[in-house]
């Protein structure tokens, strides 16, 4: 029988288990700072630029752990150097809330066409997919990568197996890229990057 406190108790839990997602919450209005970015990243986070990364649909830790990252110098800013150093906290927090809840890149139209099999070939080995996904979105501390620019994927790679960019995550990237040859690197991107 269905008493109340029976039924007060199934509202009760079904008020708890509505995913955030389903509550149809707008998306954070762009932090002001994020109109400086948006001349290399793109508007919206997404990129028109060579060898500057999209950011839309990042997980918002990878974003902030980056901007971290640079801003003490554990990862080579390269172009944002002057920038990075201007970001208090709260900016890092915002713009990594911002970018994660934009719609992400569309697949790259300009990607070369790639064999799968061959992508897979090299990728499969090196679980890839374990930590950024089988749909390659990332999560946590881990980078999206689908959609991506190819040629900011080919840099990446190659900074990780020279060392530029060691990473967190014990090294996991630095031990993955270190045996895969430029050919591997550039496959992999392209294919990457056709990912929707
Ligand atoms: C002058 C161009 C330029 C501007 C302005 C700029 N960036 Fe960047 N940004 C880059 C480039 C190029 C890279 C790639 C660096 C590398 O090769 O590792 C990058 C990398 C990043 C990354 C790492 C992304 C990843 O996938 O690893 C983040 C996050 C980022 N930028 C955020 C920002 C934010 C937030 C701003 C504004 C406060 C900003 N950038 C302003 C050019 C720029
Ligand atoms: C054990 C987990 C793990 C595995 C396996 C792994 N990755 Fe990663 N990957 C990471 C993490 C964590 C990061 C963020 C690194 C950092 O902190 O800078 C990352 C970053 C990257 C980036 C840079 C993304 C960006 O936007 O800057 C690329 C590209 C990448 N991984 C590609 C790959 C490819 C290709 C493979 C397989 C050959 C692979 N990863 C395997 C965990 C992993």
């Amino acid at each position: 029988m269905l008493t109340l406190r029976s039924v007060a108790c199934i509202a009760a839990m079904l008020a708890v288990s509505v995913p955030a997602a389903a509550q149809n919450k707008p998306p954070p209005k762009a932090p002001a700072i994020a109109q400086t970015c948006s001349a290399c990243h793109g508007l919206k986070g997404i990129s028109t630029t060579k060898d500057s990364p999209s950011l839309a649909g990042q997980p918002d830790i990878f974003t902030q752990y980056q901007l971290v990252f640079m801003r003490d110098g554990q990862r080579p800013p390269g172009v944002m150097a002057g920038i990075v150093k201007t970001l208090t906290d709260e900016n890092i927090r915002d713009l990594g809330a911002y970018y994660a809840a934009l719609p992400p890149p569309p697949p790259f139209a300009k990607a070369d066409p790639v064999d799968a099999d061959k992508a897979n070939a090299v990728m499969g080995p090196r679980r890839c997919a374990n930590c950024h996904k089988d749909d390659f979105s990332g999560q946590g501390e881990t980078g999206r990568l689908a959609g991506q620019r190819p040629d900011y994927l080919i840099k990446a790679l190659k900074d990780f197996r020279s060392g530029a960019r060691r990473g967190r995550g014990m090294g996991a990237m630095m031990e993955v890229s270190v045996t895969l040859e430029d050919q591997d690197i550039t496959l992999i991107a392209h294919y990457l990057a056709a990912k929707p």
